[in-house]
């Protein structure tokens, strides 16, 4: 269990891993080069004034580093980062004593944060706004409000989809950034830099090709590298050369497109059952037997931005690289949907 971590949850064995391989400073940090340069200008400045860094929303697709940049964030500002998710918030008191525990400057970081409840969302305007605490007591007529001043402190939420924040929530953020895929290249420094904390050895070929099929993304770039490493420990000598590190994808079933099952299924059920979209989103979850949440946050940013969705007003299409990866002949169609 990560001693940081102040609310009870399970921390899988994978987020432990991970925390290893970690960047602990924005000059470790690999790629999202203008996310960093705005960073490093915000805490320098609130450093120099001896202020606390204004409140901070990062959003974008998971496996991106939200949580890696809360604690970047956090160690650059000098201070510890206190965590949390917005699922396990369950009563307004649980926020209202972790929000009073803050000492000055600290970070208090909620993850999932479009998923906290309205009642325990509304605790942290005031919160945010003005460092204070509007706690009501007793209830009818004899009811009153007492507010109960809070340390100054920065608030950094991380969410997949901005989009469902509220209004009011999202305007409260003085700081926000969204993380995008990264390129190749990146991932590919960052593939290189794990190999040498896990201290395995890797060709610059294999790199690139545990690189290319990572769809963009440094968490899977880490596991399938982990993968990988097991593979030649067991099949080979231990070595990472390009051979090895396909045979391993190939047995992994990840293509070179970093496509996994649920990709393909997604692609291929929109193709057959759907006659290629366009088909919504409650369908094609019920179809291939995916939560929506799961298709809307994982599986859809990634192949939308690699060319092979589409999403229109009328819902999803596959492209014509979809009809293409699958080795099929890309049907005429109304134009207004491509
Ligand atoms: N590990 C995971 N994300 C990383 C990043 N952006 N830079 C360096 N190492 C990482």
């Amino acid at each position: 269990m990560d001693e940081r971590l102040i609310t009870p949850g399970v921390v899988d064995e994978e987020a432990q891993y991970e925390a290893g391989l970690r960047p602990r400073t924005l000059a470790e940090y690999i790629g999202q080069d203008r996310v960093r340069a705005n960073l490093q200008v915000s805490i320098e400045a609130a450093v120099g004034r001896r202020e606390s860094l204004d409140h901070v929303l990062v959003y974008g697709p998971p496996g991106l580093g939200k949580t890696t940049l809360a604690y970047v964030i956090g160690n650059e500002m000098g201070v510890p980062v206190r965590a949390t998710a917005g699922p396990v918030i369950e009563k307004p008191g649980d926020l209202a004593a972790m929000l009073t525990n803050l000492q000055e400057h600290e970070v208090l970081f909620i993850d999932e944060i479009h998923r906290l409840a309205p009642a325990i969302e509304e605790i942290l305007y005031p919160a945010m706004e003005d460092y204070e605490l509007d706690i009501m007591i007793g209830s009818g007529p004899s009811a009153r409000s007492v507010k109960v001043p809070l340390q100054k402190f920065t608030l950094i939420g991380a969410t997949t989809r901005a989009g469902l924040l509220t209004a009011p929530l999202r305007a409260r953020f003085g700081i926000v950034h969204r993380l995008d895929f990264y390129g190749d290249r990146d991932i590919e420094t960052i593939v290189r830099r794990s190999a040498r904390i896990l201290g395995v050895e890797v060709d610059p070929a294999a790199s690139a090709e545990i690189a290319r099929r990572s769809r963009g993304t440094p968490r899977i770039a880490n596991r399938l590298l982990r993968r990988v490493r097991d593979y030649a420990q067991v099949r080979a000598d231990g070595h990472i050369n390009a051979e090895v590190a396909a045979a391993a994808m190939e047995l992994l079933e990840v293509d070179d497109h970093g496509f996994d099952e649920v990709d393909r299924k997604l692609l291929r059920t929109i193709i057959d059952k759907f006659s290629g979209g366009p088909v919504g989103v409650n369908s094609l979850a019920a179809a291939i037997n995916e939560e929506k949440d799961a298709i809307e946050d994982i599986y859809e940013p990634f192949l939308i931005q690699a060319g092979f969705l589409d999403r229109t007003p009328r819902g999803r299409v596959a492209t014509a690289r979809a009809y293409e990866y699958f080795g099929l002949a890309v049907p005429r169609r109304d134009s207004t949907l491509w």
